[in-house]
């Protein structure tokens, strides 16, 4: 472990005792200001090593700068700040001693306020700390955080006892913040990236059968989002279905999670146009291909799957699709199974000019597409995946508030 790893350590552990020893004291008690004291210290000796360093929490998971911290995997506070609506905390210059402290009285009161019926409206009613004041810390979901509401659509799926399954909300946040960062920077934030698919599928085993959290949309702004969510359960649901180990089942997951990716670069009018595209504006859609998969690999080369499935991902098995290619050759498995998925939940989801498609229909689709448009053995694992798991779907929907 670097020293400056160490330093990033003491100080998430100091700020875990400070607000903890807050939480004990009335506001304005000198023990209270003590203690945000001693946090401080720890924080201007990582400033020191490192004047301006970031976290991310997800679940359980903390990452410091770009690397996961081993360490704190079962830190308790990764969980707690994230559940109220702190997932990314930056320091953007030397903070001084007053802005740290009412940084932490902030986060102790968004603490308190967190019950378990009240965590997504205390989430939502708090205002991000991203660029209000003068302050150089920089916190709060890493998007926005909504309330969501859960609707099953079986009586018979068990999973109310557990609805913390059905949360999406941080995977939606984390997943609009890789966006953001991609426009923003070129660059893909890798490890949260792994931390999302690492949550999602804590969400999909967390029960003791297989379970598939799939969002539902409500406003068409949030189709990027939930589609590169839905897809990356599907395709980790699908490489699991067919024996993959769980190594490849992640990387699936990352793919399926990236594999629009490039639309960041497509203007939003072509993306949510209603009516049909003119040549010029469908030869850009066609684009997000190309660019996606330069995107991913510019960003790191070790995402050769994810950028793979990015370029090929509307290949079709007969050779059709896009983009155009001066040779024919075999797609990769990955592809292969991302392009069913991808087109599942393409037709399960509402349009502004369609219906959404019945899961029978869409099913119907995908076997009549069996040596054309899809890979038949990937397209009839998916088919005895949905059948047998189609009880096991459970939906969570995002308010608007979440767009
Ligand atoms: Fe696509
Ligand atoms: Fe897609």
């Amino acid at each position: 472990m670097s020293d400056q790893t160490g330093l990033a350590i003491r100080f998430l552990t100091s700020m875990a005792q400070a607000l903890a020893t807050m939480s004990l004291y009335a506001e304005g008690h000198p023990a209270r200001a003590r203690a945000a004291g001693g946090s401080f210290d720890t924080l201007r000796d990582l400033q020191r090593a490192d004047p301006r360093p970031s976290f991310s929490f997800l679940g359980s998971e903390v990452v410091y700068g770009q690397q996961a911290i081993r360490g704190l995997t079962d830190w308790e506070w990764a969980t707690k700040l994230a559940n109220v609506g702190v997932q990314r905390l930056e320091f953007a210059d030397m903070v001084e001693r007053d802005a740290y402290v009412s940084f932490l009285e902030d986060v102790l009161a968004r603490v308190s306020a967190f019950t378990a019926v009240a965590a997504a409206n205390a989430a939502a009613n708090a205002p991000t700390g991203r660029g209000h004041g003068p302050t150089a810390i920089r916190f709060g979901a890493v998007g926005v955080r909504g309330s969501s509401e859960v609707r099953l659509p079986d009586p018979a799926v068990q999973v109310t006892d557990q609805p913390s399954l059905l949360d999406l909300n941080a995977e939606v946040d984390a997943i609009r913040w890789v966006h953001d960062e991609v426009n923003d920077r070129e660059e893909i934030p890798l490890l949260e990236a792994e931390s999302i698919v690492r949550s999602l599928s804590v969400a999909m085993h967390g029960d003791s059968q297989m379970l598939l959290p799939l969002l539902q949309l409500k406003e068409f702004d949030q189709y990027t989002t939930t589609h590169a969510l839905n897809v990356s359960v599907l395709s980790m649901g699908l490489a699991e279905f067919i024996g993959l180990s769980p190594k490849e089942v992640r990387a699936y997951g990352v793919a399926g999670m990236l594999h629009d990716l490039g639309k960041v670069r497509v203007p939003k009018d072509i993306l949510t146009k209603p009516g049909k595209l003119t040549p010029e504006e469908w030869s850009l859609m066609r684009s997000h291909t190309v660019e996606g998969a330069r995107l991913i690999l510019q960003s790191d080369q070790k995402l050769d799957v994810a950028a793979l499935v990015a370029f090929e991902h509307h290949i079709m098995i007969n050779g059709g699709g896009y983009p155009d290619r001066h040779f024919r050759c075999d797609c990769h498995k990955a592809s292969t199974l991302v392009h069913v998925c991808d087109v599942y939940d393409a037709l399960r989801t509402k349009r502004p000019y369609r219906d959404a498609w019945e899961p029978a229909a869409t099913l119907a689709y995908i076997e009549r597409g069996v040596g054309t448009e899809f890979d038949a053995d990937v397209a009839k694992a998916f088919i005895a995946m949905m059948e047998k798991w189609e009880p096991r779907l459970a939906f969570a929907s995002l308010s608007p508030a979440a767009a």
